[in-house]
């Protein structure tokens, strides 16, 4: 892989504009052109498909899996679980617009009534916690990730098109997002974007880190290593473990805002969730 000047240039630019507040826009555009240089041969729209959008030797193996997917079985209990009424009587569709049906994309996003960023997953606990029910964990598969993964699977094919309010809250977060994206962590000292930018493309030992580019398309994701689907902070939490960095816990400020910045950077693309990753 050759990183050739003006591409350089490009990312040289987004990190120098880490807290200057460069408009996300300016962001979006910035990762968009980067990457299109470093694989021309890519569609914009394959990002979504993650690394074997851009390691073609892994894509039929992969392609293969999506054939018959591993996670069907969890798209049906989610379903399940999603139309079970709570002990009061109501439902999840009743705490979501359209009934949850076909709204994956619209998740992340600033709630401003919270002033926080919203995630699918948090929703679901709040919608469970105002009918008098107890949160369901983020962990390790179960529950969550199966209606997680039925309502992305209801939006398939939806697109992308996070927008930031003008709300100097929503601005911040993005800003926090983007600058732990940037800022090196854990004892190995690297930061996301040293994989799922600058290194993208390059075998890190048995893995290849893939773009950062259409992180969020497709979760959960079932991960054949795992056996089991896995959220997308839980996922997060595995890169920070990988660098020797304490994960998070799952849903705090640090993985939502991180969320919310890289789902912008995926404004366009489509919902193809779940998914199965090695
Ligand atoms: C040392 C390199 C490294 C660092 C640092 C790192 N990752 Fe990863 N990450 C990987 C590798 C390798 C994979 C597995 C291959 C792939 O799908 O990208 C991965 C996978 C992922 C995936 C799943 C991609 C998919 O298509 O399902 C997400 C999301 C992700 N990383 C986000 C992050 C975030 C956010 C950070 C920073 C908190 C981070 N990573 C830090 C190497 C890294």
């Amino acid at each position: 892989m050759k990183i050739n000047f003006s591409n350089f240039f490009a990312i040289s630019f987004l990190l120098v504009s880490v807290g200057v507040y460069a408009s996300p826009e300016e962001d979006r555009e910035l990762f968009h052109d980067y990457f299109e240089k470093l694989f021309p041969n890519t569609e914009y729209s394959d990002y979504k498909n993650g690394v074997y959008s851009i390691d073609s030797s892994s894509r039929e193996q992969w392609e293969s899996i999506e054939d018959f997917p591993p996670y069907e079985i969890n798209i049906e209990n989610g379903e399940e679980l999603f139309n079970t009424p709570f002990k009061n009587g109501n439902t999840y569709a009743q705490c979501f617009e359209n009934g949850g049906i076909g709204i994956r994309q619209n998740y992340p996003f600033f709630d401003e009534d919270k002033n926080m960023v919203m995630t699918l997953e948090l929703a679901i606990n709040n919608c469970r916690k105002k009918n008098g029910e107890k949160p369901l964990s983020y962990y390790k598969g179960g529950p969550m990730a199966d209606i997680s993964a039925y309502m992305a699977y209801t939006s398939r094919g939806n697109k992308i098109n996070l927008e930031i309010p003008n709300n100097q809250k929503a601005l911040e977060a993005y800003e926090h997002g983007k600058k732990l994206y940037f800022t090196k962590v854990g004892q190995l000292n690297f930061s996301c974007a040293d994989c799922h930018v600058y290194k993208t493309g390059i075998k890190l030992r048995a893995d290849i880190p893939s773009p950062a580019i259409g992180h969020t398309t497709h979760f959960p994701a079932y991960r054949s290593g795992a056996g089991r689907l896995v959220t997308l902070h839980e996922r997060f939490a595995g890169c920070l473990s990988r660098v020797r960095h304490k994960p998070f816990k799952a849903q705090n400020e640090e993985y939502r805002n991180l969320e919310y910045f890289i789902t912008y950077m995926s404004n366009g693309l489509e919902i193809n969730g779940p998914g199965s990753r090695k």
